[in-house]
């Protein structure tokens, strides 16, 4: 393989905040490493189709703070065909790219493999709300996703305490069970139900409710994971089988919006700079994870085999904090 001179970079999958702190990082990183950086647009879709530019130091201002993402995502159907994949590794070499930087999840990085396969060095950063990505201990955006929904949810238990009732709060996730699990403690919820660990209605959610009811409490929360759905039947449930009367929330992209937090800005800009410097010395096809606490990175194929359960000691954690 020669020299790695220019790379790209794109976002592609579900926008998350700290993606434009990430891409700061490799455009700036990158061009004081030597490097030029040509920012792709749209994703995948973007490659395929051309949209991409230089980047310099100033088209990356004033956009630390910002969140969703400068570069823009999509999905693209035709980069899932072999095809598709080919003529994205031809058009990257045709604009002098020599390497790709991919910003998002686990779809993202099977598309990089792709690449990798066609002969073209690529290294991804994990970026998704959902915290879903195997091979991390974090993903870009988890923080800050945690915090907005922190917040709507407190300020349903103040109307829920108004009224002495019971809230249903539906987070994203998609199949996983991180931003419940997380905002179930952080809000104090009484029930919090993910899909990796399955329920009864009976023993796990109304017992619970009944029990606290009998223990004094009047008003109460429920943290329901996108991956199991249904918020507005379990509310009804909820309010036909203990009396209580009971309301659904779906917090939805609100969740997937807003300022990054330090932590998304701090672990976005190390992520970037690791990216980068993997590059330059050489290594690619490998995803920069956070592991042991630490930046490092992994062969991408590993990576996408690895699994992260969901930890045992949250949901113990949970369980008894809503006591
Ligand atoms: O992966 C991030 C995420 O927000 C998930 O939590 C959710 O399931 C999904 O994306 C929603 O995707 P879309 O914005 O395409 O509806």
């Amino acid at each position: 393989m020669n020299e790695i001179k220019t790379i790209g970079v794109l976002t592609s999958g579900g926008d998350a905040p700290g993606m434009n702190a990430a891409i700061r990082s490799v455009v700036r990183c990158g061009i004081g490493l030597g490097l030029r950086v040509m920012g792709i647009k749209k994703g995948y879709r973007g490659l395929i189709n051309g949209e991409i530019e230089e980047m310099t130091l100033r088209s990356v201002s004033d956009m630390l703070q910002r969140g969703g993402t400068i570069l823009q995502t999509a999905r693209c159907k035709e980069f899932t065909t072999e095809a598709g994949v080919k003529k994205a590794a031809e058009v990257a070499r045709i604009f002098g790219i020599d390497a790709l930087v991919v910003i998002g999840g686990d779809g993202s990085f099977r598309g990089a493999l792709d690449m990798s396969r066609h002969g073209f060095p690529v290294i991804g950063i994990p970026a998704t709300i959902d915290n879903d990505i195997g091979c991390s201990e974090y993903t870009l955006g988890f923080d800050t996703a945690l915090a907005t929904a922190m917040e709507a949810i407190d300020k349903i238990r103040d109307t829920a305490g108004s009224h002495d009732r019971c809230n249903v709060v539906e987070v994203m996730g998609r199949n996983a069970g991180y931003i419940a699990l997380d905002v179930a403690i952080a809000t104090g919820a009484e029930v919090v139900l993910v899909p990796e660990i399955p329920f009864d209605m009976a023993e796990d959610v109304i017992k619970p409710l009944i029990d606290a009811r009998n223990r004094g409490k009047k008003h109460y929360i429920i943290i329901n994971a996108e991956g199991i759905g249904n918020s507005e039947k379990i509310a009804r449930e909820v309010e036909e089988k203990t009396g209580i009367e009971t309301r659904a929330t779906i917090l939805g992209h609100v969740q997937r919006g807003g300022s990054p937090s330090v932590t998304d800005r701090v672990m976005a800009s190390h992520m970037g700079f690791h990216a980068v410097e993997l590059l330059v010395k050489g290594e690619y096809n490998r995803v920069v994870v956070k592991k042991d606490g630490k930046i490092t990175s992994m062969d991408i194929e590993e990576a996408l085999a690895t699994k992260k359960p969901l930890p045992d000691r949250g949901i113990a954690v949970a369980k008894l904090l809503s006591l």
